[in-house]
């Protein structure tokens, strides 16, 4: 067993500090446990109960008749430490502390005694000062977060939890599907790097995420060399937050962490093969876009679209981002001219017209899918009454599973801009494999960090190799 399967895989759970009130944490995080579908053990622990949510309460962790592996922490600081032996006496794996008032209020010395008096029994601890873990493939939500979280591939990792918790929503309502959700708080004994070196070997998430506010004195070397090998594995995508300096300021009392200078982490970052990503918004981009596509296999784009001015837009946007505009030849351009008007554009952007309807893009995006020379593909599109968003999205899935059978697989991005019915086209693409984004930027940058990643490790590659 590894050490943190515990975590992620535990055969049964302790919930010390389990209210019977409705509304208080330790509760909730049963609740959520129970209602969430967690199908192995859950035990609350509670002197003062009976019985919790209908399931039987135990008063202490030593009595619970079966092994625990790992027990969620949610009693005050000051019983903290009582709770942690009496878990240890009973061989626990480990400890989820959600408990606050540790080092983040300048406790240092309480969160020393949980740390080493864990240790010496053997147990490891996330946290402390945290909201608590989801495991989705297991149906492990113990969180008081919202329950509701949508099963995928995308893991996220996060030091802040107020944001992480408000994400959790977030990734319900833009139906982000995530395979693990870890909250790291103050990060006393395991952090970021061993949270996302064994989540590069979980068969169930391919991409993961971080939130980053700094790290810990004298860990960034370490989390700098288990990082370079994740990113072979995985692509890794960071927001760091406390760029400017009063950013790094603020980080510093909020986690105790150091911010450190942003050029350093930058370049570093970049070193190791981690893709930055500005905001939460850019991350979740990118990861679903990960998450969906294969790797690119060269970097010849193209953009097809309805719409000039879309179009232009996203040619910027592949300025920017290094993104390169393939130059159709003729024999190309002739292939793409067959669903055009006569005053559209075969060059790259694709113009097909605002004349353009389903059919038209199911042809063109088909050509550039069976085009070898053609690696990647665009689709931009602008809401006009002669072309459905629905019909069109259905086209584009069915355009992929077809190559798809015949053994064709290239990354494709998709920008819809309207109304509400190109919003639920957005949602009808995005569950059938294809990412779509409300503006062609954002579609832009998405393939960008497909190329980007792909080009590293090619890259890394050919320097082993050498
Ligand atoms: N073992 C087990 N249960 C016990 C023990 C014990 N030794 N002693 C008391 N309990 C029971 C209590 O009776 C109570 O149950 P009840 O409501 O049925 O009576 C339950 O455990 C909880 O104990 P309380 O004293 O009521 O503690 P409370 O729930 O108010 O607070 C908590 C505990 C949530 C851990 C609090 O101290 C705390 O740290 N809150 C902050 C948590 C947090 O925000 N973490 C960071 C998250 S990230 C973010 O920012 C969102």
């Amino acid at each position: 067993m590894k050490t943190l399967d515990a975590l992620f895989n535990p055969r049964s759970i302790a919930i010390v500090g389990a209210s019977r009130k409705p509304g208080k944490i330790g509760h909730e995080i049963l609740r959520n446990l129970i209602e969430y579908g967690f199908s192995k053990k859950v035990y609350p622990v509670n002197p003062n109960a009976q019985e919790i949510l209908g399931i039987k309460s135990y008063p202490i962790v030593k009595s619970i008749p079966d092994e625990v592996d790992m027990a969620i922490i949610s009693v005050p600081a000051e019983k903290v430490l009582d709770a942690v032996k009496d878990c240890g006496e009973k061989g626990v794996k480990v400890l989820v502390v959600i408990t606050s008032g540790f080092s983040e209020v300048g406790n240092e010395e309480l969160e020393r005694k949980l740390v080493e008096l864990a240790h010496k029994y053997g147990m490891r601890v996330l946290g402390p000062n945290i909201f608590g873990v989801v495991y989705t493939p297991q149906r492990m939500n113990a969180t008081f977060g919202p329950r509701d979280i949508l099963p995928g591939s995308i893991a996220f990792i996060t030091q802040s939890g107020a944001l992480g918790i408000a994400l959790m929503g977030w990734t319900i309502l833009e139906e982000i599907g995530l395979s693990a959700i870890v909250s790291m708080g103050n990060m006393a004994d395991i952090d970021v790097a061993e949270v996302s070196e064994y989540l590069a070997d979980d068969p169930n998430t391919k991409v993961i995420t971080i939130y980053l506010e700094g790290l810990k004195p004298g860990t960034g070397s370490r989390f700098l060399s288990v990082m370079r090998k994740v990113t072979m594995r995985k692509p890794v995508i960071v927001v760091k937050a406390g760029r400017s300096e009063r950013g790094a300021a603020a980080a510093a009392s909020h986690t105790g962490s150091l911010a450190g200078s942003d050029k350093v982490y930058d370049a570093a970052m970049k070193q190791a093969g981690i893709l930055r990503a500005l905001n939460v918004e850019e991350m979740f981009d990118w990861a679903r876009a990960f998450a969906l596509l294969p790797l690119p296999k060269g970097e010849n784009t193209v953009i097809i679209t309805n719409g000039g001015g879309a179009g232009v837009m996203a040619t910027d946007a592949a300025e920017d981002y290094g993104v390169k505009l393939y130059d159709p030849p003729e024999d190309v351009k002739k292939k793409f001219r067959k669903y055009m008007p006569w005053f559209g554009s075969p060059k790259n952007p694709v113009d097909l017209t605002g004349m353009a309807t389903p059919k038209e893009y199911y042809c063109a995006v088909k050509e550039a899918l069976y085009e070898d020379r053609i690696h990647n593909i665009i689709v931009l599109y602008c809401r006009t009454a002669v072309c459905d968003p629905m019909e069109l999205a259905k086209a584009l899935v069915n355009a992929v599973r077809e190559a798809k059978r015949d053994d064709i697989e290239k990354p494709i991005t998709v920008a819809m801009i309207g109304g509400e019915d190109v919003a639920k086209a957005m949602k009808y693409l995005n569950r059938n494999g294809i990412p779509a984004y409300p503006i062609p930027e954002r579609a832009v940058s998405a393939m960008s960090v497909l190329i980007r990643y792909a080009r590293y490790l090619k890259q890394v590659r050919e320097v082993k190799n050498v």
